[in-house]
């Protein structure tokens, strides 16, 4: 993927989020937005999936311009996986259901279609005995690989992860880890908002560093990680691998 940003700003009422940040990212796979809490970086995370809009400036992704009218950002979306921290699963449905509804309504699979697709996926990310439960009878780290099956379940290019491990224990947290890696191996562009530095390091091969509402690296994962070019960035990683 490619991603250019130009002069883009977000504004929460009277509070500025985003300053008018501009970057160019070159042809990258997987990029992870790493920064402090507050920084923006689920704010930018949801601008690029199309669920927040901007008021100012720019955003392309594959040079092709983001809109920011609500009615082509529905189309938009669609070619894109999104998994929040919080997983967002309809409560009053089975896991099975929770990846078919959405193959159906915003894909036009048929009931049967839709269906079989989702236990395929079920299958795949060793799910299947959980088909038939409904968010309530899971565990976190089942909830989460149900959410991310859901939204690999259309074969979308790019797959958006806004902290998909932090309400994980640490075994959890390494299954849906090798999940996104095993993701990102069959070729989908991927964005990962994560504090597992470890992971960003060893999957993300470009890296933004938002901190203070601005862009302050953009850089490849190589050099973010092993030469910060701001006293910021260096501050953070330090902090972050400190324990
Ligand atoms: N819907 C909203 N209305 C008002 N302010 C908001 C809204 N969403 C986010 N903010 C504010 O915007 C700023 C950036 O928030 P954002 O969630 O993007 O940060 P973050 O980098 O993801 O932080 P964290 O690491 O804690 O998740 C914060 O100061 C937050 O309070
Ligand atoms: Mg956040």
């Amino acid at each position: 993927m490619t991603l250019e940003f130009n002069r883009l700003t977000k504004r929460f009422g009277e509070h500025v989020v985003l300053d008018a940040i501009s970057a160019q990212i070159p042809s990258c796979s997987a990029l992870a937005l790493l920064g402090p809490s507050g920084g923006g970086k689920s704010t930018l995370l949801r601008i690029i999936a199309g669920l927040l809009i901007s008021e100012k400036g720019s955003l392309c992704l594959n040079g092709i311009l983001v809109p920011n009218r609500e009615g082509e950002l529905l189309h938009y979306r669609r070619a894109i996986g999104t998994v929040f921290q919080a997983f967002n699963l309809f409560p009053h449905l089975t896991a099975l259901e929770n990846i078919a509804l959405p193959l159906r309504l915003a894909h036009g699979m048929s009931k049967v279609e839709a269906q079989a697709a989702a236990f395929a996926l079920l299958e795949r990310f060793r799910l299947t005995e959980h088909a038939h439960k409904k968010p309530g009878a899971l565990s976190g780290g089942q909830k989460q690989r149900v959410a991310i099956a859901r939204a690999a379940s259309a074969k979308p290019k790019l797959l958006l992860f806004d902290e998909p491990t932090s309400a994980l224990d640490p075994e959890m947290t390494a299954e849906v880890l090798d999940l996104i890696g095993e993701l990102r191996a069959e070729g989908r562009d991927i964005i990962i908002v994560t504090h597992e530095v470890g992971f960003a390091r060893s999957v993300a091969d470009r890296v933004i560093f938002l901190a203070d509402r601005k862009i302050m690296e953009s850089s490849t994962a190589e050099r973010f990680f092993s030469a910060p070019q701001t006293a910021e960035a260096a501050a953070f990683l330090e902090r972050i691998l400190k324990y």
